[in-house]
């Protein structure tokens, strides 16, 4: 087994964006962090060092962690923070993953600068499921504020009300040209005529769901979320944050300058949203511009067309279009079989509030739920540790199978009652084995939205998605057995709902939560606890001797 060994020193950093200069948090002094290339089989021991002033974890987005859930890496979840000037090292294997991961800083909003890419090749000596690329390229899709990312959500917390919106969106850490000061801070992808492009693209913004196209120029999918997929070409694909897509370009246009952009889909219905557009740029390099691939030469780029801001019969058509390359495994039988419902809600505020009056609607604050409980973080022990040592009184083990209540979900006429959820740390317990159906449900409480859910240490094959109320009879005739897509986020249809399934064969403690940073603030999670099997193998590895104490 081949180990890449990596050190991560978190501090502050100087970086300039959008004509000003911020001190934002990073990783090794880069803005986005390191990108990381290892083979399907390989292990990776990263060394965190933090030199900053706030606590920090790191998770490995979509990694299945198989027995090593220490190495997860959200914070109270599967460890304690690590405290600024002390490390921890993670150490975990990558097994029968191949395409697009990423990283990031699972505490507070850190994540807005601190993260980067894992790109998992094929095992050394094996190949792609398609041709081989000429070259792989990262496209890191984010939210830049000019504020301190982790201000807005403390002010949103005490303001009761909903965070600023960002200030740009980026690719790999680069508003574009289309934002002022930033001619320099763009993007340049080279290409050669005739050369093939594996466009590696994840999205990584806080708190918004991006449709991304190329101008002129075809995008054939083949993976997502570190899958393989049935090829497939689209103009436009779309992610929610949290999701990969991976993504085959030819040169096969007039040499010239071509803008690759994304957008937001405003995944809620009257939420304030940011309506411009980040640019990298598709630089031949025979184009008659440029040599050098500078951005402030005279030929502007080809703008591409990106779909409307409300457009969601793109996002149904092309998650749609999803199937698995692989024979897909999928659990016929279902031993578990859990309805979710996943909503915002609104809270009285508090009489001792800080700012008086609430700034969410009519004065409550906001909150959100998962079948009516707004999860809430233990903060003396990760829950992990808590469930490994069985230390009693940091979480419970009743989260509901189903919500409490039956009513329309995607309805208007909502109970008041729906709008104010119990806070609670309650997880809902799996033997090890089992087969897991998990309904997730939209609802019309505050709003409908797509919302982003990620589950961490699996990932589960989407078997249908559609809108409205999920209706078993009608619509498990349309669930997908054959072949599936296998990610670890999905987007839940606006105003509507989805279905996923998965075998409990990783023990541990694994958060379900929405990828909107915004709603997991208000407590739009869940969390897993799968007992060990009975085999070695089927048991959680002891915990690392470095491992942060709370
Ligand atoms: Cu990418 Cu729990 O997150």
């Amino acid at each position: 087994v081949k180990a890449h060994h990596h050190e991560f020193i978190i501090q502050a950093t100087k970086v300039k964006r959008l004509c000003e200069t911020h001190n934002s948090i990073t990783v090794n002094g880069m803005f986005p962090g390191p990108t990381l290339v290892v083979n399907n089989g390989d292990t990776l021991v990263v060394k965190v060092v933090n030199r900053a002033r706030y606590n920090v974890t790191i998770h490995w987005h979509g990694v299945r962690q198989m027995r090593t859930g220490w190495a997860d890496g959200p914070e109270f979840v599967t460890q304690c923070p690590i405290r600024p000037g002390s490390s921890y090292t993670y150490r975990f294997t990558i097994q029968g993953q191949e395409g697009t991961l990423w990283w990031h800083a699972h505490s507070s909003w850190l994540r807005a600068t601190v993260y980067g890419s894992l790109l998992v090749l094929p095992p050394a000596g094996s190949s792609y499921p398609f041709p081989n690329p000429h070259r792989n390229v990262p496209l890191l899709l984010g939210e830049w504020w000019d504020a301190n990312p982790v201000d807005v959500l403390r002010k949103s917390i005490r303001t009761g009300g909903a965070p600023s919106n960002s200030d740009a969106y980026t690719i790999n850490g680069q508003p574009g040209d289309l934002y002022k000061c930033s001619s320099r801070d763009t993007t340049i992808v080279p290409i050669n005529v005739g050369e093939t492009i594996l466009l590696r693209v994840i999205n990584s913004a806080l708190n918004q769901p991006l449709f991304f196209t190329v101008a002129n120029h075809k995008l054939t999918v083949v993976g997502a979320d570190a899958s393989y997929l049935k090829p497939f070409t689209t103009n436009v694909i779309v992610l929610g944050p949290g999701q990969t897509t991976d993504v085959l370009i030819k040169g096969d246009q007039p040499p010239n300058r071509y803008y690759m952009a994304a957008r937001a889909y405003q995944s809620a219905q009257n939420a304030p949203f940011g309506n411009t557009t980040t640019t990298a740029v598709l630089q031949y390099k025979t184009a008659p511009c440029c040599g050098g691939g500078s951005a402030k030469n005279g030929i502007k780029p080809v703008m591409p067309l990106l779909p409307s801001y409300n457009d969601t019969n793109t996002v149904t058509r092309f998650s749609q279009s999803f199937r698995s390359l692989r024979r897909a495994e999928v659990p016929t039988v279902i031993d578990e079989n859990l309805f979710v419902t996943i909503g915002l809600g609104l809270d009285n505020c508090p009489k001792n509030f800080r700012s008086r009056r609430c700034q969410g609607p009519n004065g409550t604050r906001f909150t959100a739920s998962m079948n009516n409980v707004s999860f809430a973080l233990p903060s003396n022990y990760s829950l992990l540790q808590a469930h490994h040592h069985g230390i009693p009184g940091v979480f419970t083990t009743d989260f509901p199978a189903k919500p409490p209540v039956k009513f329309d979900y995607t309805g208007n006429n909502i109970s008041r009652s729906l709008y104010q959820p119990d806070r609670g740390t309650k997880l809902y317990k799996l033997k090890y084995g089992s087969r897991v159906q998990i309904v997730l449900q939209d609802t019309g409480i505050v709003t409908p939205e797509n919302h982003p859910i990620h589950l961490h240490g699996y990932d589960f094959y989407i078997v249908a998605e559609g809108f409205g109320n999920f209706n078993p009879k009608k619509d498990t005739a349309k669930f997908n057995l054959e072949d599936p897509p296998l990610r670890n986020t999905v987007g839940v249809p606006v105003n509507g709902w989805a279905v996923i399934r998965f075998v409990a064969d990783n023990p541990g403690v694994w958060i379900m939560h929405c990828h909107l940073d915004v709603h997991i603030s208000w407590g739009l999670a869940m969390a897993f606890v799968v007992e060990n099997g009975k085999g070695v193998l089927q048991t959680m590895e002891q915990p690392p001797p470095d491992l942060p104490v709370c």
